[in-house]
C-alpha cells in the first residue's frame, strides 16, 4: 500500500475517536434530555448547576428546562421544572426552543 493510501484509511479513524464537545445554541431553551443529546457532557454540567442552586432532585434533569446562555462551554441556566406543574418537557425541534406543556 502506498503511503497516501494509508493516510486515507487512518484519517477517518483518527477523527472518529476524537470527541468534540458540542455546545447549546445561545438564546434557546432546552429540556435536560435534549441537552444530553447535544453533548453527553451536559449530564454532569446540568447536575452541577442544579446542585449549586440547591435543587435536591439535581440528578433528575430530563423534565427540567434550561436556558442556553452560550459563552465558552455552552453555559446553561435553570429555568424551571416542567414536572412541578404536572407538565412534560417537550422537544421544540431543531433550532427551536423546547418548552413545558
Ligand atoms: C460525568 O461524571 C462522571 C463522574 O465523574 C464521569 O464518570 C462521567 O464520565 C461523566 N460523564 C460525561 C458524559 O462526561
Ligand atoms: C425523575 O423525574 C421523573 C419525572 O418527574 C420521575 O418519573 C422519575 O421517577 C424521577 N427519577 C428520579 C431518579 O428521581
Amino acid at each position: 500500500m502506498k503511503y497516501t493510501n494509508v493516510l486515507y484509511v487512518l484519517l477517518p479513524l483518527i477523527f472518529a475517536s476524537t470527541t468534540v464537545a458540542k455546545d447549546c445554541i445561545q438564546g434557546l431553551n432546552y429540556c435536560g434530555s435534549v441537552l444530553v443529546d447535544v453533548d453527553n457532557a451536559y449530564i454532569n454540567q446540568t447536575r452541577q448547576h442544579l446542585y449549586d442552586i440547591r435543587d435536591p432532585n439535581y440528578a433528575n434533569i430530563s423534565q427540567k428546562l434550561f436556558y442556553c446562555v452560550g459563552e465558552t462551554g455552552g453555559i446553561i441556566q435553570f429555568i424551571k421544572d416542567c414536572s412541578a406543574s404536572g407538565q412534560t418537557c417537550r422537544n421544540g425541534g431543531s433550532r427551536q426552543s423546547d418548552f413545558c406543556a
